[in-house]
C-alpha cells in the first residue's frame, strides 16, 4: 500500500486492529488512522489494541458509512484505504455469537446484534424458497434445496435455537456420517450463507468497493480490499476493471504463500486486490497524482485504454 508518514489512512474492517497496528506504526504521529468496524465487541478489542490517540479515530459503522465518519472528523478525503472483508478469528471464537458451528451459543451472525434480523430469527420467518435462493446465492451450495426444506420443516416444529443445533440438523438432513464430515463440512456452506443475509454483506461490499472508496480516496491515493470468497472478488475484480477510473496495480489477485497459510489456514481463501484512483483532467489526461501533472499521461499515450470507448466523460471526478 505504500505506506508513509504523515498518510491519512482508513481502515474500513478494522476487526482486531492487527493491520492498523502496523499501519500506524508506518504513518507515524504525523499521519492519521481511521478505523472503522461494524461490531461493538471488535471495536473494543481494536481500542485497546491501538490505544486512544490523537492519530488514531475509531468509529462503530460500515465501511458504506466512511464519507459521514471522515466529515464528522473534518478530513476532506483519504491517501490510503484497506477493506479486509469477512469475519475475524475472535468472532469465530466467541460462542455467544453463533459464527462457528460448533458454537452452543445463540444463532445469531449478525456483526452488529442491535441491528437488522438473527440468524434464528430469519430461519423462522423466511419461506423455504427464500431459504433455497439465500443458499444458492451467498453459500453457491449444490443442496440448497434439500437443505432449505428440511431447515423449513425443522422451523414448524422445534425451530433451531443455537448454531450447534443448526449443523446437527444439516448433517441429518443430508444423512452423512462421521467419516464424511473429514472433509469440509457441509454446515460451512450454509453458515456462510447466512451470515451473508444477516448482514446483507453482497449489498455492502458493492456499495463500498462500487461507491464509497473512489469518492473518499485523495487523488493517486490507493485502495487495498481482502476478499474471502468469489461472491466478493467478483464485485472488487470488476470494480478494479474500470480502467478510466483505477490504475489496477494486481491484474492477478496475491494470494498466501504456502508458509502463510500453514500459519494463518484461514489465508487460504484470502485475496487481496489493490488499485491507485485515477483521475481525468480535463486538457491533460489521466493523473494518478493530481498534484503533480508531470505524472499524467494524455489520452493518445493510453492507447490500450480508449481503445473502442469515449473519451472520459464518464469518469467519475
Ligand atoms: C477479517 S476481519 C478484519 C481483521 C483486521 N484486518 C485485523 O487485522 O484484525 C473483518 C472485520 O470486518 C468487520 N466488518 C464486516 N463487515 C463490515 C462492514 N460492512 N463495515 C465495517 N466492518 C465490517 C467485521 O466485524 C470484522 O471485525
Amino acid at each position: 500500500m505504500d505506506l508513509r508518514a504523515g498518510l491519512i489512512v482508513a481502515d474500513g474492517t478494522v476487526g482486531a486492529g492487527g493491520h492498523s497496528q502496523m499501519i500506524a506504526r508506518r504513518i507515524g504521529d504525523t499521519g492519521t488512522l481511521i478505523g472503522i468496524d461494524r461490531d461493538p465487541m471488535m471495536l473494543q478489542i481494536a481500542t485497546n489494541v491501538l490505544g486512544q490517540s490523537r492519530q488514531v479515530i475509531l468509529h462503530q459503522a460500515s465501511y458504506v458509512e466512511l464519507e459521514n465518519v471522515l466529515k464528522t472528523n473534518n478530513i476532506s478525503g483519504v491517501d490510503r484505504v484497506l477493506l479486509d472483508l469477512g469475519l475475524s478469528s475472535d468472532q469465530l471464537s466467541d460462542t455467544s455469537r453463533g459464527f462457528s458451528f460448533q458454537a452452543v451459543g445463540p444463532l445469531d451472525l449478525r456483526f452488529d446484534p442491535r441491528a437488522g434480523q438473527s440468524a434464528k430469527s430469519l430461519l423462522r420467518t423466511a419461506t423455504e424458497s427464500e431459504l433455497e435462493r439465500i443458499l444458492r446465492e451467498y453459500g453457491e451450495d449444490s443442496a440448497s434445496h434439500r437443505i432449505a426444506k428440511c431447515l423449513s420443516s425443522r422451523a414448524a416444529t422445534k425451530p433451531l435455537e443455537t448454531a450447534a443445533e443448526l449443523s446437527e440438523c444439516i448433517v441429518e438432513c443430508l444423512g452423512m456420517t462421521k467419516r464424511d464430515l473429514r472433509e469440509k463440512h457441509p454446515a460451512t456452506r450454509v453458515f456462510q450463507a447466512l451470515r451473508i443475509a444477516v448482514n446483507n454483506e453482497l449489498e455492502h461490499v458493492a456499495r463500498g468497493v462500487e461507491h464509497v472508496i473512489h469518492r473518499i480516496l485523495n487523488p493517486g491515493g490507493i485502495a487495498a480490499v481482502i476478499t474471502f470468497h468469489s461472491l466478493e472478488d467478483r464485485i472488487v475484480k470488476q470494480e478494479f476493471r474500470r480502467t478510466n477510473s483505477w490504475q489496477n496495480l494486481t491484474p492477478r489477485p496475491i494470494v498466501a504463500t504456502h508458509q502463510e497459510q500453514r500459519v494463518n489456514p484461514r489465508s487460504r481463501s484470502a485475496k487481496l486486490r489493490v488499485a491507485r484512483k485515477l483521475i481525468w483532467t480535463e486538457g491533460i489526461g489521466i493523473c494518478p497524482m493530481a498534484v503533480d501533472e508531470s505524472v499524467c499521461l494524455p489520452p493518445w499515450e493510453l492507447p490500450w485504454l480508449w481503445r473502442g470507448r469515449n473519451l472520459p466523460h464518464d469518469a467519475r471526478n
